[in-house]
């Protein structure tokens, strides 16, 4: 699908927004996939694995597997093999901590090229946000887990990082003194403006965003409703830390291990968890 395409079905689906049924209002502890607050028509988009345009990346990202780079010469196939068998489930438990760093998924496989491949890390071109190889090969990896629920481990070494990214969920901040909770939870469902707001999960990411024309990752998502809301950019300390420290916005797959209210819909949410993951495709 041509970029031109993509702006015209963005524009169209904008204009569609205004006559949109309501969105579902969710009660707090019900766990619903980005997928669910999304117009229908978006989501056949998402299901139909022809047109879904985010699957571009993750075909980029397949034959970045078996690319051999770096001095050893050497792919991320020549180690790991088939990705369907190694790299199933292991999406899921991203963010993770790793030699007592807390490490997204991206920052895992660049960790891979520079200590097994003798490679540089992917780094975003001066034009791009974000590197497209790394978001492509994160796709491709992510893609390996569909359909699986998130199983991101929060206690242990995860603990901290998880207690700091949940104060972070609810610390109101910024001109507007809100809180990521106070659209996420308290008006998921209700609109803002004409889009309709979400419970803000992550599990479909990487994630196509029809208005953005590319894929985003996570953390990119993050900065962009920080920075809106926030009406300023934070510190960039304080930025690092809640992109590099927020598994708690997994927080809802948390809920399963941790007594966060909404633990014993365990299966609601694996049911829509993983509706997300199977594709790449966000909402509008
Ligand atoms: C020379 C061998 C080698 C190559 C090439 C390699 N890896 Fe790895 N990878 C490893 C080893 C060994 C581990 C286990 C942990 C460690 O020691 O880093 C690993 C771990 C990983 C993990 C974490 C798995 C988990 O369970 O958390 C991911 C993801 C990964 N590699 C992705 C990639 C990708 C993507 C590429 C290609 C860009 C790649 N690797 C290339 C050897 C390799
Ligand atoms: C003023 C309301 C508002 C606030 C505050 C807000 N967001 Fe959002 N957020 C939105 C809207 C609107 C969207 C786009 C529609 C959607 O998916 O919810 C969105 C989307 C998201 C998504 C993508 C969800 C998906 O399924 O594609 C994530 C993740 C997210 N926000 C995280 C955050 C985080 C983290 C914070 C706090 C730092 C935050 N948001 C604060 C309104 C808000």
């Amino acid at each position: 699908m041509s970029a031109r395409v993509l702006v015209a079905v963005a524009i169209a689906l904008l204009a569609a927004d205004a006559l949109a049924e309501p969105a579902r209002r969710p009660a707090p502890e019900e766990l619903l996939s980005g997928a669910a607050f999304v117009r229908p028509e978006t989501r056949a988009l998402q299901d139909d694995a022809f047109a879904n345009p985010g699957l571009i990346w993750v075909e980029r990202g397949a034959a970045l597997w078996q690319t051999a780079d770096g001095d050893a010469g050497t792919s991320c196939a020549d180690c790991h093999g088939d990705a369907g068998t190694a790299m199933k489930g292991v999406g899921a438990t991203y963010p993770k901590v790793v030699g007592g760093r807390l490490l997204n998924l991206s920052q895992r496989i660049n960790q891979c090229r520079v200590d097994h491949m003798g490679a540089p890390p992917y780094v975003a071109a001066e034009h791009e946000v974000e590197s497209e190889n790394l978001l492509s090969l994160e796709a491709y990896v992510k893609t390996q887990s569909a359909g699986m629920p998130m199983a991101v481990a929060v206690d242990g070494a995860a603990a901290p990082f998880f207690v700091r990214g949940r104060e972070l969920y609810f610390q109101r901040v910024g001109q507007m003194d809100l809180a990521c909770a106070m659209c996420h939870d308290d008006r998921a469902g209700h609109a803002l403006r004409a889009e309709p707001i979400s419970q803000g999960h992550v599990n479909g990411f990487p994630a196509y965003i029809l208005r953005w024309d590319g894929l985003a990752s996570a953390q990119r998502r993050f900065r962009f409703c920080n920075d809106w809301f926030a009406g300023r950019s934070l510190g960039s300390c304080r930025l690092k830390f809640l992109f590099r420290r927020l598994p708690f916005l997994g927080r809802r797959c948390l809920s399963a291990h941790n007594n966060y209210p909404g633990s014993d819909s365990v299966g609601t949410f694996s049911k829509t968890r993983s509706y997300r993951h199977s594709n790449v495709l966000g909402h509008e």
